[in-house]
């Protein structure tokens, strides 16, 4: 039997297709190999939101090469979005590659590997005729009682800074119809938590025709009503599409976690325009305020960008008065990378390394703060965790997650899959300890 090893970059949505890409490939007939060293296929599922990932993504295709020069029956297949974006020239960049494909067009890898397994040709992209729901595809999840949930692909957002739009291209939303019966399915199998998954959530449906015109809030109510599903969550919605409607939903939804990842970017309203989010950051905290008035106890949690080109000194205090007044519970950080054939790459005022160091420095070390207090104040409570397995630092204790997608790591006798209450002793800014009772 031949077999596969697939390594992912990137976002969720990189996640959720290499599931597809796995169960694809397992239905093909190939099985997994645990170590890419032993893989007769080997797949790589790339990233190209910032530069940083590029560089990791060399340093795993040399890997790769040294493997294929000592065995040259080996087949290298690269998808994703840094594969979209490189195209042809992935070729030039990489001669070691066999095939590639973009996030669009997943199956076009199966379709090669049939061919190829016949001794058909190396060295091309893989077109289909039109961009695909890799959701469409057979799944293999890696946890029996978690899943991702595709609800769109693409995105209409023009963010200035960001490749994504150029990358998975035009906001697209599944028929509400298949998101449903694929959540009702995933019932059935056992699955407690799903994850609903778009660039933009909020904006689900705007594309959708008369007949199946679904709103995100209906969706998030149409899936609370699935039986068995016992979490709801979803990742991300953008603040400029956060309206009442879906205030209310995460409300009045039992299953629907109080947690929201609201990526904020910047907290100067002069950056935030330049990076045309079109929310300023007076809207932005009248936002997180309405949110906390609706949903007692909820968590936010959000992404910030530092050294934008033009951000000065003082709009990167905003930033930093932003994390203390929206008091978030957790902020991916990261710090400015142009990207090909984005607006604000050739915008003036770059700003250069020294201070994008100094600005990221200081932001990680306020956010730590901010998110250390607010975990202390779990300490004492209660917490219903959906245990995930044993802890990642020490094998005595079990590891899961609060419905705040906080990690909590607690001595107990539960099972992966188990939802157990869970008395909170002790807080760090990432995670929690308790005792399961
Ligand atoms: N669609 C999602 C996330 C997209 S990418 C959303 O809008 O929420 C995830 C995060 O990467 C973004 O929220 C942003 O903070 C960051 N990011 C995107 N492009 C970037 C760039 N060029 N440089 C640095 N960070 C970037
Ligand atoms: Fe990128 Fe903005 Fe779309 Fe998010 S909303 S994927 S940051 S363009
Ligand atoms: Fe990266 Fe593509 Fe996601 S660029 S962040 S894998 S949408």
């Amino acid at each position: 039997m031949l077999r596969y090893h697939v390594t992912t970059f990137g976002c969720q949505m990189n996640a959720h297709d290499s599931e597809r890409i796995r169960g694809m490939l397992e239905e093909l007939g190939l099985g997994e190999a645990p170590e890419l060293e032993q893989a007769d296929v080997m797949v790589f599922n790339t990233c190209t939101i910032r530069e940083k990932a590029e560089s990791r993504l060399a340093a795993h295709l040399a890997l790769a090469k040294t493997i294929k020069d000592a065995d040259p029956g080996r087949l290298l297949a690269v998808g994703g979005c840094f594969a979209e974006v490189q195209r042809e020239r992935l070729f030039e960049q990489f001669p070691q590659v066999d095939f590639a494909f973009g996030p669009g067009s997943i199956a076009t890898l199966g379709e090669w590997l049939a061919v190829e397994r016949n001794g058909g040709a190396s060295g091309s992209f893989g077109t289909g005729a039109q961009r695909r729901f890799a959701a469409e595809l057979p799944g293999r999840r890696e946890r029996a009682f978690q899943a991702w949930v595709q609800i769109s692909m693409g995105c209409n957002s023009v963010c200035s800074y960001c490749i994504v739009p150029t990358v998975r291209g035009k906001e697209m939303s599944r028929a509400p119809g298949e998101v449903l019966a694929e959540v009702e399915s995933l019932a059935v199998e056992g699955v407690r938590e799903i994850t609903l998954l778009g660039q933009n959530v909020n904006s689900y449906g705007r594309d959708l025709t008369a007949v199946e015109r679904t709103t995100f809030a209906e969706l998030l109510r149409a899936c609370n009503r699935v039986e068995g599903i016992e979490r709801i969550r979803f990742t991300s919605p953008h603040p400029k599409d956060f309206r009442g409607d879906v205030i209310a939903a995460m409300a009045e939804c039992d299953s629907v976690c109080e947690h929201a990842h609201l990526p904020a970017q910047s907290g100067s309203s002069r950056i935030l325009r330049a990076m045309r989010r079109t929310y300023d950051r007076g809207r932005f905290l009248a936002l997180v305020a309405e949110m906390r008035a609706a949903i007692p106890d909820l968590a936010i949690t959000t992404d910030l960008i530092v050294g934008f080109p033009g951000e000065t000194d003082e709009d990167f205090a905003q930033t930093l008065s932003l994390v203390e007044e929206a008091g978030f519970d957790a902020a991916y950080t990261f710090v400015y990378s142009p990207r090909y054939d984005t607006e604000a790459a050739s915008l003036p005022g770059q700003v250069p390394e020294d201070v994008k160091r100094e600005r990221i420095e200081r932001l990680i070390e306020l956010v730590q703060a901010t998110a250390n207090e607010r975990n202390e104040r779990r300490v004492g409570g209660v917490e219903q965790v959906l245990v995930e397995g044993r802890s990642r630092t020490d094998d005595s204790l079990l590891r899961g997650r609060t419905r705040r997608n906080t990690t909590v790591n607690f001595t107990g006798r539960s099972e992966p899959g188990e939802l157990v209450a869970v008395e909170i002793e002790g807080a760090t800014s990432t995670t929690l300890r308790g005792r399961e009772i």
